[in-house]
This record gives C-alpha cells, sequence and structure tokens, in this order.
C-alpha cells in the first residue's frame, strides 16, 4: 500500500536518524553530525555519517545513504511497508487503516504464498521419500546433495497426474487456485486439471523475502522436452521482474558489495558452491531492464556471467543493449565470459572454484565489450569502414539517457576512434597533441591481450598544462590524482603487493590510468610485482609504454617526488593511501552531488538547497586536502 508523504513525515521527524541508527551502530558525534564504523563494510577508521537535521545517513565507505525507513530495510532486510509499520508504531503515528479491497487481496495473497509453501513442502518431501530414489541419484551425480539441497530447497514432482493435486485439496485448497497458482495445467480440452510439473526435479523459485512464488521443473533425461520447465505468471509471479536466489544474494551482496548474474538455475547453485553466494540467475529470459535495476540496488557493477558459446555471447550483448540507456554515473555492469562450451556449473566440476575466480576476475568493463563488439563486426581498415564504425557507435551512445554519463562515453569512444587511425594516434583538432608532452606517438596496438587498444583520454591529452589538470578535479575528473596513485605504482612496482586489493577496486576515469592499472595488476597476479624490468618489459609489449609518460606528466609538481626511484618507502606508503582514500571520496562525493542537484532541480526546498550546499563543502575539503585552490578553468592548453 501507499502511505501518504506527511505520515512519512511525521514517523521521520519524530525518530530522530542517530537514535535508530545508533541501535546498530555505536555512533559519535562528530560536528553537527554523528560518526561510527559502516554497517554495510567492515572497516576499521569510520566513514559513516548521520545527519539528524537532514534526517539521513551517508556510507563513504559503500556509497550508500538514505533515510531511517531505508536502514531498517537495508540492515534487517525487510520491506518498505515493514520498515513503516514498524517505525511508525515506535513514533506513536497511526497509520490509515488498509481499506476493504486491500485488506482482500492481501488475504488474497496470503493464502496464495501459503499454497506455494505448502506445494514446496510436498516436493521436498517427495525427494526425501520414497518416490524421489532416482531424482536424489541424478542430484547427487550433479553435487547438488547435503546442505546445499537443502539450502536451495529442490524438491522432486512425482510421475502421478494428480499426486499434488490431492495433496493440496486434502488441505482445502480450492482448485481454482492451484489452476490460478499455474501448479495444474488446464485447458478447453482438459476435462479434469492435472500437475503441471511430473517427474522432474524442483527448483523453487522465491521472491526477495524468500518466500516461493514459483518452481522450474527440471526434466532427468537427457531428451526431456522442455529441458526445463517453469510455473507461467501468476499473480505472485513475474519472471521479467524477478531474479532466481534474489533473496540470498541480497544479504550476501551487502557483506561483498558486489553481485553476480548468471543464465541458470544450477550455474546459481554451483556459484554458491565455489564460495559467491551473492548470485542471482534470470528467470529463462533475457536480462530486462527491471532485473538490471534490482541487480543495481546490490551493487554498483553487476558481474554478468555468459555462457562461453554463440548463444552467451550474444546474451551478453543483448544485455549491453538494455543497460546502457539505462546507465549511471557509478553504475555499470562486468561482464564474464565463460571458457568455449562451459557454463559455470561445468566450469566448477572441471576447473574448481578458482577458475571461476580467474573468469570473475576478468570481467570486462562494459565499455570494451561494446567496443569489441561494433569493432569485431567488421573490418576497420579502411576511412570508409572507420566512419561506419563512428557513426554506429555514436548513435548507440546517444542513447545513454544520463547526460553526465553520456558526455564521459562520447569522450572514451571519441578517443578510442581516433587512436584507430594509424597516423593520427592522439593527435586533437586544435590542439598541441602528443608533441605537447615532447614524446613520441602511441603506436597503433591491435586488439588483443587483456588490454584495450590503449585508448587516449582526451582530458589528457586536451588538457596539458599541470594547473589545467589540477583543475579536473573540480569538474568531475580527478586525472591528477588518478596519475599520482598509478605513477607511484609504476615506478614502485614493489608496493604492488600490498596495494593490489585496493587497486583494483578504485575507479579511475582516465582510459591511460584504467589500462595501466590492468597491466599492474596482471603482474601482481603473476608474483612479479616487485620486477621493475618485467614491468617495463610489459607495459613495452602492452604499448603502454607512451600511457605510462602521459599519465607521469600529469602528477602535480608538489608530488613529482614520487617519481624519483629512491623516494622514501614510508613517506611514499602514505602519500599512496592519502591519495587513494581522497580519490574513492571524492568519487562518492559526485555521486552525491548529482544527486543532491537532482533532488534540487525536482523540488526547490530549503532541505535540499542546504544538502547542495553542504555536498559542496565537502567536496571543497576533500579538494583542498590536496591543496588544490584553482578555480575550473575549462579552457584549452596552449
Ligand atoms: P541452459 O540450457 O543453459 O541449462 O538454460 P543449464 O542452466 O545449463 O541447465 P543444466 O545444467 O543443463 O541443468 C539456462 C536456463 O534457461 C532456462 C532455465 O532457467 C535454465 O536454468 N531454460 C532452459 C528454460 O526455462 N527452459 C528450457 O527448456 C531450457
Ligand atoms: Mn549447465
Amino acid at each position: 500500500m501507499r502511505y501518504p508523504p506527511h505520515l512519512l513525515e511525521e514517523i521521520r521527524s519524530r525518530l530522530p536518524a542517530s537514535e535508530v541508527v545508533g541501535r546498530r551502530v555505536r555512533l559519535k558525534k562528530a560536528g553537527r553530525e554523528w560518526r561510527g564504523l559502516s554497517p554495510f563494510n567492515a572497516e576499521k577508521s569510520p566513514s559513516f555519517y548521520v545527519n539528524d537535521q537532514k534526517q539521513f545517513y551517508h556510507c563513504f565507505s559503500s556509497g550508500k545513504h538514505g533515510d531511517i525507513f531505508t536502514f531498517v530495510m537495508e540492515t534487517e532486510g525487510v520491506s518498505f511497508p515493514e520498515a513503516v509499520e514498524r517505525l511508525a508504531s515506535e513514533a506513536g503515528v497511526a497509520l490509515p487503516a488498509p481499506s476493504e479491497a486491500s485488506r482482500e487481496s492481501e488475504t488474497r495473497r496470503r493464502g496464495a504464498l501459503e499454497v506455494m509453501e505448502l506445494a514446496c513442502v510436498f516436493f521436498e518431501e517427495q525427494l526425501a521419500g520414497r518416490a524421489g530414489g532416482r531424482a536424489r541419484d541424478y542430484l547427487a551425480g550433479r553435487g547438488l546433495d547435503g546442505e546445499i539441497r537443502r539450502t536451495f530447497r529442490l524438491g522432486y514432482a512425482p510421475p502421478e497426474r494428480y499426486g499434488l493435486r490431492d495433496h493440496l485439496a486434502a488441505r482445502d485448497v480450492p482448485a481454482e487456485l492451484m489452476v490460478e497458482l499455474n501448479l495444474l495445467t488446464t485447458g478447453d480440452d482438459i476435462k479434469v486439471p492435472f500437475d503441471r510439473f511430473r517427474d522432474r526435479v524442483i527448483f523453487p523459485i522465491r521472491d526477495v523475502r524468500g518466500r516461493v512464488v514459483a518452481f522450474g521443473g527440471r526434466g532427468m533425461s537427457p531428451d526431456a522436452k522442455p529441458k526445463y520447465l517453469n510455473s507461467s505468471e501468476t499473480p505472485l509471479f513475474h519472471k521479467g521482474r524477478m531474479l532466481y536466489n534474489h533473496h540470498a544474494a541480497r544479504k550476501s551482496a551487502h557483506d561483498t558489495g558486489r553481485v553476480i548474474a548468471v543464465e541458470g538455475y544450477v550455474d546459481a547453485i554451483a556459484m554458491t558452491l565455489a564460495g559467491h553466494p551473492e548470485v542471482v540467475a534470470s528467470l529463462g529470459t533475457a536480462l530486462t531492464e527491471d532485473q538490471l535495476a534490482l541487480l543495481w540496488r546490490m551493487a554498483d557493477e553487476p558481474i554478468l556471467c555468459f555462457d562461453g558459446d554463440g548463444a552467451g555471447r550474444r546474451a551478453a550483448y543483448r544485455a549491453l543493449d538494455v543497460a546502457l540507456p539505462a546507465l549511471q554515473p557509478g553504475k555499470s555492469l562486468r561482464f564474464a565470459l565463460m571458457p568455449e562450451g562451459q557454463d559455470p556449473d561445468d566450469l566448477l566440476r572441471t576447473g574448481g572454484p578458482s577458475a571461476i575466480d580467474r573468469v570473475l576476475d576478468g570481467a570486462k568493463p562494459l565499455v570494451d565489450v561494446l567496443w569489441s563488439r561494433e569493432t569485431e563486426m567488421s573490418p576497420v581498415d579502411t576511412p570508409e569502414r572507420r566512419a561506419g564504425l563512428a557513426h554506429r557507435l555514436r548513435e548507440i551512445v546517444g542513447g545513454i539517457r544520463d547526460e553526465t554519463l553520456k558526455r564521459y562515453y562520447r569522450d572514451e569512444i571519441e578517443a578510442r576512434l581516433r587512436s584507430l587511425s594509424p597516423n593520427n594516434a592522439n593527435r586533437q583538432p586544435g590542439g598541441g597533441g602528443d608533441r605537447a608532452y615532447g614524446r613520441e606517438r602511441t603506436p597503433f596496438v591491435p586488439r588483443g591481450r587483456g588490454a584495450p587498444p590503449a585508448p587516449v583520454s582526451p582530458r589528457l591529452t586536451a588538457r596539458a598544462s599541470p594547473l589545467l589538470a589540477r583543475s579536473s578535479l573540480f569538474s568531475g575528473g580527478s586525472s591528477s590524482r588518478e596519475a599520482l596513485i598509478v605513477a607511484a605504482l609504476l615506478v614502485h612496482p614493489e608496493l604492488l603487493a600490498r596495494e593490489a586489493e585496493e587497486l583494483a577496486e578504485v575507479a579511475f576515469e582516465g582510459a591511460d590510468a584504467r589500462a595501466l592499472r590492468g597491466a599492474l595488476l596482471d603482474l601482481a597476479a603473476e608474483g612479479g610485482a616487485s620486477d621493475a624490468a618485467l614491468l617495463d618489459a610489459r607495459l613495452e609489449r602492452a604499448g603502454l609504454t607512451a600511457a605510462a609518460g602521459r599519465v607521469a606528466s600529469l602528477v602535480r609538481p608538489g608530488d613529482r617526488w614520487i617519481l624519483d626511484p629512491h623516494a622514501d618507502p614510508v613517506r611514499l606508503e602514505d602519500a599512496l593511501r592519502q591519495a587513494v582514500i581522497l580519490h574513492r571520496k571524492a568519487g562518492t562525493l559526485h555521486s552525491e552531488l548529482r544527486a543532491a542537484e537532482r533532488a534540487l532541480a525536482e523540488e526547490e526546498t530549503e532541505a535540499n538547497f542546504a544538502w547542495l550546499r553542504d555536498v559542496k563543502g565537502r567536496l571543497s575539503v576533500v579538494a583542498g586536502a590536496e591543496g588544490e585552490t584553482e578555480a575550473a578553468d575549462d579552457g584549452e592548453s596552449s
């Protein structure tokens, strides 16, 4: 049901955010705010803030923020209405009684859920009982027995025509309800509706609260048709708006900050067995925008895993097309492609959890997948073909709804397109191009090996002077800090062993920084992290030498000491750590800034003004901590 906004406001004003949050998080007063350790991430220094005036909390480590309702939802895993009910009674605010109609539909809904639960228990008992012998063998043969069988509540539908029907009828479930819930098959020429699921292994499909709302049934023989039979749409089940294993994934995604989506039920179970319970599966259809929205509520960059075959690749491309218009600053996808001919379940059995981890670690950013799809479609060896490619890409990027992100995508795509023209690498129209740095051009690097074709971010080339590079902090970029982080590690690869994990998680905007980070992480993964010669050779091979030069030239004069191979290691490590923290903080603040701007555009309230001022204030603190004082300047370098 819907709650009138003034009631929600009433509840918020009676229950200080610090009081609700304070039950879970130990808070200390910090100026006008309260501060504590994030309940969403394990952390040592507090980055979780609560503001009673603004009635919200903000967690810098996870980027999560919201009010008392979202806090209760997030930390206790309850729905919005539940959170409202609970807090309303605490605050002594009376909620309107549900209308007759909504009460009736609520009762029906509850009845339907009870019936699905009865059916689920029936299937579970069948699997455990005498009838379930063959199904148990089948599942055991696939490694799905014991604990995991109970966790996923696997079951078995016996072969009889009226097994489930009789079982439910004996418990006073009306036949119409069984039909409505798609437990029975019916039709014009079927006199007596009979069990839909017969002689199949049952995978219960549960909603976000863990309640059974549908079933998937797998035939056990290789020629069963169809292989999987699912419930069709019912009042409880909307396959385009739900995800298999959502309820369990939501809890784990909370802890790990990531979520993985796979194609099949068994694949989701396999991922769980491989140590990744933060996994969901789509429900036999291509991923929908609604499902993407659910994924983005769990993590900023869900990893989509596709089977290593033509169909998997096509599914990945389709998902890309669905996602692209809906991308938001900070919200994207990564794509993990399984080895040829394998799905996650196969891979777990042939390669074990480490094989799964390798695939997940190699997940590619969306922009790379888009780029490979479009460049692999046909050769780009003539101006006409390159123009065709440019045309397609511009049209696709034009479909991104978020204006800011669209601009960044345009920048990136244009830079990559320029790098395709062998004689034009790095040249900026009207700008000094690479000569401004006194460096050679980046040679055109053909696709291959991990790193994308050394794309050049226009920011890095067009804004050559240190002054302008600095100012980019204010325009949403932070190239000098990125440069500092990457350059420090390039000059002192021995720091990598400790920093690799952190490095993998930092959001870099510059394509150079990202490509170099890829090379650094590869090196760290191979254990060669302290070898500067090895690193140089690798950069050379990946065509990243020029990128390294460009990045180094962006380090601010005051920070150039880090480029000295003999720099004080303690000071160095400190500077690096500081830069990473600031970088993260600026990243979340920029998202918050955009949220605040949007809020103000929607509603010009005093609270929204105050919010915007507050974010800007905090942003300038972060900027000030870096000694950044110049105002933004978007002019071109000479
Ligand atoms: P796959 O054909 O990839 O099967 O279907 P799978 O997940 O590898 O299953 P196993 O390992 O052979 O048991 C992927 C998903 O597509 C849906 C199901 O949701 C399945 O998990 N599907 C597939 C159907 O709905 N019907 C079908 O006939 C086949
Ligand atoms: Mn499979």
